[in-house]
């Protein structure tokens, strides 16, 4: 099928790798050259396993462009995978979802389009996307465009660092709209995937056992809620966990081997339940956040959900704390972060805990010094603003330390030489943020070992 994304962020071009390796005709439009020279070049703008590999397998179906006029008139499918940044009260921009939409009202052509919603939009986006396009169209063309396109949603469930694992192999499909003819064009382009009939790439094999994917079909505003609240789900059974291993802590319980004996119930599951400083990124934040703000719209609260955030927002205040308690003094004291990335695999910084952690420590007077494997340009660029010191290796950050503070689990960092490292600091304390760390072997390097929770 010829599909049309526009956005090329982590949605948008994995989705467009994706597609394109399936063999479907696929352009990728952004408005930002630079990164579309990048991309032409071979390179991407996002770091994210195997992308580069599969964007060169699937090279002779893609092409990149900046302008809508070129991409938008030939399109059965037009995907708006555009960033929804959260504006200072909390809600997503929706502007360039708003961009987008105008963009494509303006070049189609008027031949049956499906505008799909890939972004993640607040409920009735669908609606209101439907009705900038058809404005624009109209106010461009002159007249009316009755049944010319529709409007559906396909919300992604794709983790930043396995993005393309979980697009070829994923748990569940997920197909809204209002109209048959719009769900049965969904269904045949992500037919290969349902029916895992196309050749894996050897760098992402498919796992094994995995049959036929399920597809669920339906309208369009349940489509946009399972999104909200698939991401809500996974944010409260986080915050869940820190909450217990709070309780874990002063009851002198472990949290890991809790975590273990309640996920291994199916009905519960152990996946999500690492308890550490909580979440980060640009999904959970944002989307727990709108989904509070659009029950309010109803009259409606959404108590659970509501607690689930400050949970999380307290398990940043905890390490603070922490290394209050331990060190009795913050002003003046040398304090090292391993990890800037919200989390591993990724280089993406957006509501990482470590920069709140970074910001916490520097205004009680600390000296932070930094280090990540593959964020610390992103971080140089990005945070100019913040007095913290950019180390090149970890040992740099151990030089001098009176505390070291393990904020995201690369594995780098579970395989360094802790007891070299040790030798480094001021006083040997490390504070495992992610409970990822051997204690037993960190302890017999005479390293004060301090877990986030229990
Ligand atoms: C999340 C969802 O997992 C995806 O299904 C969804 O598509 C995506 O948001 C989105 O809406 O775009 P992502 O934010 O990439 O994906 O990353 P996750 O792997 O979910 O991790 C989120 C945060 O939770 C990270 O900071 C991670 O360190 C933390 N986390 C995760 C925990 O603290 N404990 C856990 O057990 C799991």
């Amino acid at each position: 099928m010829k599909v049309s994304i526009i956005g090329t962020g982590y949605v948008g071009l994995t989705t467009g790798a994706c597609l394109a390796y399936l063999g479907h005709k696929v352009t990728c439009i952004d408005s930002d050259e630079k990164k579309i020279a990048l991309l032409h070049s071979g390179k991407t703008p996002i770091y994210e396993p195997f992308l580069t590999e599969l964007l060169a397998d699937a090279k002779s179906n893609l092409q990149f462009c900046t302008g809508y006029a070129s991409a938008v008139p030939d399109a059965e499918l037009i995907f708006i995978a555009v960033g929804t940044p959260p504006s200072p009260d909390g809600s997503p921009d929706l502007r360039y979802v708003s961009s987008a939409a105008r963009g494509i009202g303006e070049h189609y052509d008027g031949s049956f389009v499906v505008v799909v919603n890939k972004s993640t939009v607040p409920i009735g986006s669908g609606n209101w996307v439907g009705s900038l396009v058809r404005e624009s169209y109209e106010q461009h063309r002159g007249r009316k465009a009755n049944q010319q396109f529709s409007v559906a949603s396909n919300p992604e469930f794709l983790r930043e660092g396995t993005a393309l694992h979980d697009s070829l192999y994923p748990d569940r499909v997920v197909i809204g709209a209002d109209d048959a003819r719009s769900l049965e064009m969904l269904y045949t382009l992500y037919r290969p995937i349902l029916d895992q009939t196309f050749a894996a790439p050897p760098y992402l094999p498919r796992p094994e056992g995995l049959g036929a994917v399920p597809l669920i079909s339906t309208d369009l505003a349940s489509a946009e809620l399972i999104k909200y609240a698939a991401n809500a789900f996974l944010a409260l059974k986080i915050s869940y966990i820190n909450e217990v291993g709070q309780l874990a802590e002063k009851v002198g319980a472990d949290i890991q081997q809790v975590a273990k004996g309640i996920g291994l119930d199916v009905r519960i599951g152990t996946r999500f339940l690492q308890s550490g400083i909580g979440w980060g990124g640009s999904c959970f934040g944002k989307d727990t956040s709108a989904l509070v703000a659009t029950a309010s719209e109803y009259n409606l609260t959404m108590p659970i959900v509501e607690a689930a955030r400050e949970i999380n927002r307290r398990q940043r205040e905890r390490v603070v704390e922490k290394l209050l308690g331990e060190l009795k003094i913050l002003k003046g004291r040398t304090i090292g972060l391993l990890g800037l990335a919200f989390k591993p695999n990724t280089d993406d910084l957006r509501e990482s805990p470590a920069i709140d952690i970074a910001r916490k420590l520097v205004e009680r007077g600390c000296k932070v010094k930094v280090h990540d494997p593959v964020a610390l340009e992103r971080f140089q660029e990005e945070y100019r603003d913040l007095a913290v010191i950019c180390c090149e290796t970890p040992e740099q950050v151990a030089d001098d330390a009176d505390a070291l503070v393990l904020v995201t689990e690369w594995q780098h960092y579970r395989e360094l030489d802790w007891e070299a490292l040790a030798a480094r600091m001021r006083s040997r304390i490390v504070l495992d943020g992610r409970n990822a760390l051997d204690r037993v072997k960190l302890g017999r390097f005479g390293i004060r070992y301090l877990g986030i929770a229990g």
